[in-house]
């Protein structure tokens, strides 16, 4: 950086953010290594493996001959969509360029210096850069086995918090919260600060979990004021790369939302596939059957060899290892990608994506390799 550069003036909250950590891309670990990209596998950023529905790839052939013009602003036919699957009002719905979208859009309308954000030790990382942002304060709660203790968030809630983030599942842990358990929070606040702090219930992954598993978060949406319902298209949808998500809340938070929103923050292939992808249930239980399938093959491979990880419900597990960094560079050597969370606060764990059948295999085969080589060398 050159002196000039150092002496730029930025808000002290602005240039003390720790940037994001993005899964690597194969694209870097080919150039980088000279490996052969058909070789090299990538469980690093919770795709999904199978690709994305036909009936979205159709929808964005249909839009690629409109596409000098700006996206709907409004998302009609997108929200139109979503309003009808999950019985919302469409006025209810904010759409965004990824979920990441929403959360930040929910920082920026609710968080200021001086205001706090309530976002439990482990939880997507997100929260902590949206808060960060926005200059306000970070009240961050200890993980309850790797996962959100809503007692002790609903306790650290002060006088000057706005926001609370709660992620199920969470990445990068994949820990779970029941029905019972989020309802009974979202009343205790209710009841400790009427609608002063809002929640946002991030439910990136919700489309893995077994419907009798998931939170009843529409009807929640309903009954609270304060709770923004946030979900991808990025995960089960298979729409990573377009970057598509979904705020649903009642209209006074939506419209505080669309006061920050940029006008055409949603792309035009991105609604069209989106639009189409939401009503693809063969697709989505597919996505879900197929993850099944590799968390059990990950799971008992990882059982079978005496490694400690962490239960999951979402399309990733986490793994810890005596030697994380080193675990990952032999494993990137080997051209198997998977992500080190050491910016989630868990420098001693690997988080792997749930794969395909051949890719999981890839990695187990990869990771016994290396730790026998470990075993020999100790
Ligand atoms: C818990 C959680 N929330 C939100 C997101 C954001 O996803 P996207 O912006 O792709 O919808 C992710 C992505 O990894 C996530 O893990």
């Amino acid at each position: 950086m050159s002196d000039q550069a150092k002496t730029l003036v930025a808000p002290v909250h602005i240039k003390d953010i720790q940037p994001y950590v993005p899964g690597k891309p194969i694209e870097d670990l080919v150039r980088e290594l000279g490996l052969d990209p058909a070789k090299v596998v990538k469980l690093a950023s919770n795709e999904n493996p199978l690709g994305m529905s036909s009936a979205a790839k159709k929808a964005i052939e249909a839009s690629l001959a409109g596409l000098e013009r700006y996206p709907d602003p409004g998302g009609y036919h997108l929200k139109q969509a979503i309003s009808k699957r999950f019985d919302v009002p469409a006025d209810w719905i904010t759409i965004g360029n990824g979920s990441n979208d929403i959360l930040e859009l929910a920082g920026m309308a609710l968080l200021e210096p001086g205001y706090s954000a309530v976002y439990s030790q482990y939880a997507f990382v997100v929260y902590r850069l949206a808060t960060q942002a926005r200059g306000a304060q970070h009240i961050v709660v200890p993980a309850s086995e790797f996962g959100h203790d809503l007692d002790g968030m609903l306790e650290a809630i002060a006088p000057n918090t706005r926001l609370v983030f709660i992620a199920n599942p969470n990445n990068p842990t994949g820990t779970f919260l029941s029905n019972a358990a989020v309802t009974r929070f979202l009343e205790s606040v209710e009841q400790r600060h009427g609608t002063s702090v809002t929640v946002v219930l991030d439910e990136a992954y919700n489309e893995y979990l077994p419907a009798s598993d998931r939170v009843d978060s529409i009807a929640l949406v309903k009954r609270f004021a304060n709770l923004v319902v946030s979900r991808s298209f990025s995960k089960a949808y298979g729409l990573a790369g377009l970057r598509v998500g979904y705020g649903i809340t009642q209209p006074v938070l939506t419209q505080l939302m669309a006061r920050v929103r940029q006008p055409f923050n949603v792309n035009t292939l991105a609604q069209a596939a989106a639009t189409a992808a939401l009503f693809d249930d063969v697709f989505l239980a597919k996505s879900a059957a197929v993850n099944d399938a590799g968390k059990q093959q990950l799971q008992s491979a990882l059982d079978q060899m005496g490694l400690t990880y962490v239960p999951s419900f979402a399309n990733f597990v986490l793994v810890k290892f005596d030697d994380a960094p080193g675990v990952n560079q032999a494993l990137l050597k080997r051209g198997v990608i998977v992500r080190p969370v050491p910016s989630d606060g868990l420098p001693d764990w690997l988080r792997v994506s749930i794969g395909l059948e051949h890719e999981n295999a890839r990695f187990i085969e990869a990771l016994k390799a290396i730790l026998a080589e470990r075993t020999e060398l100790a």
